[in-house]
């Protein structure tokens, strides 16, 4: 979850699906009047609101420098602070920690950074509720995106971490959580944009891939992914890409 150069807006525009999806995890974290809640990797700031009407008291924080100015844009009166959650310092207790779609962009390595943080910051009792991408999340794309670089003579390797239950939930209780829910499940996702959603999904997710390609070798290397992905992936019938999702759901306790 380190600064990068995600346009907001088309992060807005072309996957309002993530903030969609995030309304279910909501309910999961089911925010009371008066309550604080630490919004971890919260982007544009929509689900930070939605917890704010709940009447709780919010604070978001994301890394990405353009995602904190649009959310301050567009919700001035909420508070947000741009911040990598493995080195964030609240400086004040939380009794509830939430993410969704976030955590899964720092590596596994670091995720001890960040549960401890969480764990520090919640009061007794208090809970961390949160959805990343699960053990297996988007592979049939991670693989052709893999094969097709490789074939170019690219060397690279995805940078997500996608976590079983098995390996999760240990981790959560090493840092003093008792895991009381935790469901890995798939969530086939129709991706926004029609027959080029899967090029936008790339583009704004997976450009580290291509950063060794020109500008034509990339536009050919989409064709190709594309191309690998088709049969699977492809709706021709409603001109639609699908991708494979798998979320890890958890909520532990404090
Ligand atoms: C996800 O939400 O699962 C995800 C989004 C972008 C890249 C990789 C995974």
């Amino acid at each position: 979850m380190s600064d990068n150069d995600w346009n907001p807006d088309d992060y807005d525009d072309g996957h309002g699906f993530v903030t969609e999806y995030g309304r279910d995890v909501l309910r999961l974290l089911d925010p009371q009047p008066g309550e604080r809640i630490l919004d971890v990797g919260c982007g544009t700031g929509h689900l930070t609101a939605a917890i704010a009407d709940s009447g709780a008291d919010v604070v978001g924080i994301d890394a990405t420098s353009a995602m904190i100015a649009k959310a301050r844009e567009t919700y001035p009166d909420l508070v947000f602070e741009q911040a990598d959650a493995r080195e964030y310092d609240p400086n004040s207790e939380f009794d509830a920690v939430f993410s969704n779609a976030a955590l899964h962009w720092t590596p596994g390595t670091d995720h001890d950074d960040i549960l401890s943080m969480a764990a520090d910051t919640l009061s007794e009792g208090g809970r961390f509720v949160a959805e990343l991408g699960g053990d297996g999340n988007v592979q049939r794309i991670v693989d052709a995106l893999e094969a097709e670089l490789d074939e170019r003579g690219e060397d690279v390797s995805h940078p997500w971490y996608f976590p079983s239950i098995g390996e999760y939930a240990p981790r959560l209780e090493d840092h003093g959580f008792e895991v009381t829910f935790a469901r890995l499940f798939d969530r086939p996702t129709e991706l926004e944009g029609g027959a080029d959603g899967l090029r936008n999904w790339l583009e704004m997710f997976g450009d580290d891939f291509f950063a060794g390609l020109s500008e034509t070798e990339r536009d050919d290397a989409l064709d190709d992914i594309e191309d690998r992905l088709r049969e699977d992936l492809f709706d021709p019938e409603t001109e639609t890409w699908t991708a494979d999702y798998r979320r890890l759901r958890f909520v532990a306790k404090r």
